[in-house]
């Protein structure tokens, strides 16, 4: 018999005797991911835990999120997953997430968590996931022997990426590596958004679905700069996968990536030094402005009371600073529990963690539209569908994807 010890306030904690065993869906299937992903089954297994892995691989989570649906439908949930933004919002609603109220009080989580990370996390006033890591999404990693060789320097406006990249393409180097994956051009033009446009526009069309902005003379040019990127892209780009992409920038066949600090993730995993051979900057014309994405791992309400247990264990565990840190390490992100120690994080994660700060002072910081931050998924379906055939289809203007954007987003709404 499993042996489970009962705390304060009704709360019940998995001993660290028992085997408590847990199936946990996630996405973290890259090299970079996978190593972070090992830290936690790492330190679950030194408590004695079973760990059952339920990896999905796609960049951006829309394979997971497809298969943990049929799960849910089949109500064979696993007791854990990685769900998050207004995808957790969905779930909760359809009140298959476990309320975790109870453990965010005994752990204090409304002192330990910035504002923004624990309203992300609520749903109608409760706690609905476990926070583990802080990503930035508006960032630009580039190969700087290529600038160096080349004489030029990152762009930090996105009319100076416009200007030097056929200068890259002249001396074989494609300037942008990207993959043809919807989800990875809403990167792309949600950066292009932010720094030509600004965060207030940004709010307004993609936070506040005013109709007005969604089809204007400021969106039409966004499109028009995002399509003028088109012929800087990898010439079979077709099926690239992020890491793939962020390889092409590693091995200096591309010059630049616009990616959330997930490939950060694979350079460590290579051995390079986030931060000197691959440079990190802002997005161009992102420098005041911090696009965040939170990773988080949502429980399903199960009945089993062994499996109620251990996913309270599990909880623990991700909420303890030694994981937050090990864990973002190796993932690229940086801790979501508040105010612990940087020093042992590479420069990117530095400057991060700085540019956080700053943002939430300054009031620049902004949900990521393209990780299901800002909006709900039907609008983000509908805002990525725009966005992805616009790129592809060299009749399409600008001014039609605008009309089409309003039409899709609102429709969607
Ligand atoms: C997740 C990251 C992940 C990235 C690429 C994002 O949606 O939040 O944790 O590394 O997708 O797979």
């Amino acid at each position: 018999m499993k042996r489970l010890s009962l705390l304060c306030c009704g709360l019940l904690l998995a001993s660290p005797l028992m085997a408590a065993r847990v199936e946990v869906m996630h996405w973290w299937t890259s090299g970079g991911e996978a190593s972070a992903v090992e830290v936690i089954k790492q330190q679950w297994r030194a408590q004695g835990g079973q760990w059952q892995d339920f990896a999905v691989s796609g960049g951006g989570g829309k394979s997971a999120m497809a298969v943990l649906r049929s799960r849910a439908l089949a109500a064979t949930p696993p007791a854990a997953a990685q769900i998050k933004g207004s995808e957790l919002l969905e779930w909760a609603r359809l009140g298959l997430l476990r309320d975790l109220d109870e453990l965010a009080q005994n752990q204090r989580w409304d002192l330990r968590l910035p504002g923004f990370v624990r309203s992300t996390l609520s749903h109608q006033g409760h706690y609905v996931a476990v926070p583990i890591g802080i990503h930035r999404v508006n960032w630009l990693w580039f190969n700087r022997d290529v600038f160096t060789r080349l004489g030029l320097e990152p762009p930090s406006t996105w009319a100076q990426l416009q200007a030097l990249a056929p200068r890259l393409l002249a001396a074989g180097i494609t300037p942008l590596a990207i993959g043809n994956d919807p989800w990875q051009l809403a990167i792309l033009f949600e950066s292009i958004v932010l720094g030509d446009a600004g965060n207030e526009f940004f709010r307004r069309a993609f936070i506040n679905l005013e109709p007005d902005q969604l089809d204007s003379p400021t969106m039409v040019a966004l499109l028009q700069r995002f399509k003028a990127l088109r012929p800087f892209v990898p010439q079979h780009f077709g099926g690239l996968s992020w890491n793939q992409a962020t390889g092409m920038v590693m091995d200096g066949s591309a010059a630049m990536q616009l990616m959330g600090d997930w490939a950060k993730g694979e350079l460590t995993q290579a051995g390079l030094q986030p931060g000197s051979n691959i440079g990190c900057l802002p997005a161009p014309g992102n420098a005041e402005i911090f696009s965040y994405n939170i990773d988080s791992i949502a429980m399903f309400s199960v009945r089993d009371p062994e499996q109620q247990a251990a996913q309270v264990q599990l909880a623990n565990l991700l909420m303890t600073p030694e994981l937050q840190i090990l864990f973002n390490q190796k993932k690229g992100s940086i801790p979501a529990l508040a105010g612990l120690p940087m020093g042992q994080f590479d420069s990117c994660a530095r400057q991060s963690s700085q540019a956080l700060e700053q943002a939430q002072q300054g009031g620049h910081l902004v949900p990521s539209l393209a990780e299901g931050m800002a909006t709900s998924s039907y609008v983000l379906q509908a805002v990525t569908d725009v966005l992805s055939n616009f790129f592809n289809d060299p009749q399409q203007t600008a001014e039609q994807a605008s009309h089409r954007l309003r039409r899709a987003m609102l429709a969607a709404r």
